[in-house]
C-alpha cells in the first residue's frame, strides 16, 4: 500500500554505506530503508550501495541484508514479490576507504547512475563506521571531487562524534573545511524516536501546557534511559566510551533540550536548532570540585539478568580487567535561564538495570492543600506528567480524584494517551525518519556543529574528574537493580525519588 498521501518523496538519490558489511547497516539502515520502499517514500530511482573491505558479490551482499530484514526489522519480507523490487537497487562495492586510489569506484558509480537516470542523483554518503576512520573517509571524498554539488551531496556521520570535546571540535573543523556544514548530517537517532518528535507537538500545539512549563509550577524534571542489556559484544567501543559518552553527551541531552528549549518561530532546521542550542549553552558547568555533588558512575558486577546468569562489566570480551568504564551515570544538571533557575533536571542512564524503559517525568508543585480535611489529604500527591519514549510509548498526566463514597478521600489517578490504542498504523523506526528526512535534506532533527561541541562542554568537567580520579568501588551495582545506591543518594538528598511506571498490567 502507497502510503505517501501529501508526502513529497526524494529526488533520485544514490545511498553509499560505509561499512555496509557491519551490524548497523544489517539490523537498522536497509531495514529502514525497505520499510521506506515499502511505504513508498523511496524514489522511483534510487541505488543503494554498501562499501567495505569483506569481500561480496552483490548476490551474497543482498542475501545478507534480507536475512537481517527478516531478523531485526519491524517488517519482515512478506514473499509478495516487493523484496525482488527492491533488491537489485541494492549492490556491494569493495574498496579500503584508506586508499585514495579506491575512491574512484565511487566516482563510476555515480556516473553510471546518470547516465542511465538521465539526471545528477542526489548523494548521500553515510558512514556507519568506526569513528577514526572518519576523517580519512571525508577527506578522500573531498579529494575526488564527489561532493561538487553542495546542495545534492550530504554526508550522515554516526555517533559518537568525537572522544572529548577537543577531538570534536577537531573533526568538525575538518569537516567544515571539505563540506558546507548543510551537507553535514550528525545523526542521533533518539531524534528520530516518533514519541521524542512528539514531544514538540505536545509542548507546543496545545495551549494546555505552555503556561505551566516553567519553575513556578514544575518542581523538577527526570529523564530515565534504562536498558537490560549489558555490552554485549560492543566491550572494545564501551571501554572508550562509557555510560556518560555512549548516551547522555548526545541521547540525553538531546531530549532534555526538547523538553526545556523555548518555543520555535518555525520548524526550519536553524530556528529549532538554535533553541536547542540556547539549552546547552544555558546548561550550568559543574565544578570540577563539585562532580561528587553532582554526579554518580557506577559498573555491572556479575549477577543475575532475568533468570540467567550474566558476567561483571569486567568479564566482559575486550574489556580490562580492572576496567573502571562507567555502565552506568546519574548527573544532576540546572539550567540558568529565566524558565528554569532553580529547577534540578535529574537524570540517569545504565546497562543491566532493571527494566527497558526510557521516561521523562515532569513533576509539578504540589497545590496548596489547606481547604481539604487533613484525612483528604493523606494521598495526595502533586501532578506529574510522564512521557514514555519506550517500550510502552505513552503519556500519562497524574491528577489528584475524590475516591467515591460519603467521605473526602483524594488519590492520585491517570490520564493516559497511549500510541498504540489510539493509532492503528505501526510507528515508523527512528532510522526510516531520519534516513527520509537526510534524502530530503532537511536537518532538524541532526546536530550542528555546535550543539555537538556545547554538548561536549556540558559533560566535560564530570568526565575530566572521573579520569581523574578512577572509581575506587567498582563494580557497584548489581544487574537487575537501578543502579548503584549512590543514585538514589542523589535525589533523595534533594527530598524527590526517581520515578518508574507500575508495571503493565496483563489483559
Ligand atoms: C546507542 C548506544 O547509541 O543507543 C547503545 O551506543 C545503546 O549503547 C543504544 O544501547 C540505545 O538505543 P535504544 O534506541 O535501544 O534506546
Amino acid at each position: 500500500m502507497n502510503k505517501t498521501n501529501n508526502k513529497k518523496r526524494p529526488s533520485p538519490t544514490v545511498i553509499f554505506i560505509f561499512g555496509g558489511s557491519g551490524d548497523l547497516n544489517q539490523r537498522k539502515l536497509t531495514p529502514a530503508l525497505y520499510n521506506l520502499f515499502l511505504d513508498g517514500f523511496m524514489p522511483d530511482n534510487f541505488a543503494i550501495v554498501g562499501t567495505g573491505r569483506t569481500e561480496y558479490s552483490d548476490d551474497k551482499f543482498r542475501k545478507h541484508l534480507l536475512d537481517g530484514i527478516n531478523d531485526f526489522s519491524r517488517r519482515k519480507d512478506d514473499k509478495s514479490g516487493s523484496w525482488e523490487k527492491f533488491a537489485p537497487n541494492v549492490s556491494y562495492l569493495k574498496m579500503d576507504a584508506d586508499k585514495a586510489e579506491d575512491y574512484k569506484g565511487i566516482a563510476k558509480i555515480i556516473q553510471d547512475l546518470e547516465t542511465s537516470w538521465g539526471e545528477h542523483p542526489s548523494v548521500l554518503f553515510y558512514l556507519a563506521v568506526a569513528p577514526q576512520l572518519v576523517p580519512d573517509i571525508a577527506t578522500n571524498l573531498h579529494k575526488l571531487k564527489l561532493c561538487k554539488d553542495k546542495a545534492g551531496t550530504r554526508i550522515v556521520v554516526e555517533k559518537p562524534f568525537g572522544h572529548d570535546l577537543k577531538s570534536a571540535q577537531e573533526l568538525n573543523s575538518l569537516l567544515t573545511s571539505l563540506f558546507e556544514e548543510n551537507q553535514i548530517y550528525r545523526i542521533d537517532h533518539y531524534l528520530g524516536k516518533e514519541t521524542v518528535q512528539n514531544i514538540l507537538a505536545l509542548r507546543f500545539a496545545n495551549a494546555l501546557f505552555e503556561p505551566i512549563w516553567n519553575r513556578n509550577y514544575i518542581d523538577h524534571v527526570q529523564i530515565t534511559a534504562a536498558e537490560t542489556v549489558g555490552v554485549e559484544d560492543r566491550g572494545g567501543y564501551y571501554e572508550q566510551a562509557g555510560a556518560l559518552r555512549d548516551m547522555v553527551q548526545n541521547h540525553i541531552l538531546q531530549v532534555l533540550c526538547m523538553v526545556a528549549m523555548e518555543a520555535p518561530v518555525s520548524f526550519e532546521a536553524n530556528e529549532i536548532r538554535n533553541k536547542k542550542s540556547d539549552v546547552l549553552n544555558a546548561i550550568r558547568k559543574i565544578k570540577k570540585t563539585e562532580v561528587q555533588k553532582y554526579a554518580v558512575r557506577g559498573q555491572y558486577a556479575a549477577g543475575w539478568m532475568k533468570g540467567s546468569k550474566v558476567k561483571s562489566y569486567r568479564e566482559e570480551k575486550g574489556v580490562a580487567l580492572e576496567s573502571t568504564i562507567d555502565t552506568f551515570a546519574a548527573v544532576k544538571f540546572y539550567i540558568d535561564n529565566w524558565r528554569w533557575q532553580g529547577v534540578p533536571f535529574y537524570v540517569r542512564t545504565g546497562k543491566y538495570l532493571m527494566e527497558k524503559t526510557t521516561l521523562i517525568t515532569i513533576q509539578f508543585k504540589e497545590a496548596p492543600k489547606y481547604a481539604f480535611p487533613p484525612e483528604a489529604s493523606e494521598t495526595w500527591r502533586a501532578n506529574r506528567l510522564t512521557i514514555s519514549i519506550q517500550p510502552e510509548m505513552d503519556i500519562r498526566l497524574r491528577f489528584q480524584a475524590k475516591r467515591p463514597g460519603q467521605t473526602m478521600s483524594l488519590n492520585p489517578v491517570d490520564m493516559v494517551f497511549s500510541y498504540n490504542d489510539n493509532y492503528d498504523d505501526p510507528q515508523p523506526e527512528a532510522y526510516e525518519t531520519l534516513l527520509l528526512d537526510a534524502m530530503m535534506g532537511n536537518a532538524t532533527q541532526f546536530m550542528r556543529d555546535d550543539q555537538v561541541e556545547t554538548a561536549w562542554e556540558v559533560i566535560m568537567p564530570i568526565l575530566e574528574t572521573w579520569e581523574s580520579r578512577p572509581a575506587v568501588d567498582f563494580p557497584n551495582y548489581a544487574p537487575g537493580t537501578w543502579g548503584p545506591e549512590d543514585a538514589e543518594a542523589l535525589i533523595a538528598k534533594d527530598g524527590r525519588t526517581w520515578v518508574t511506571l507500575p508495571p503493565k498490567k496483563k489483559d
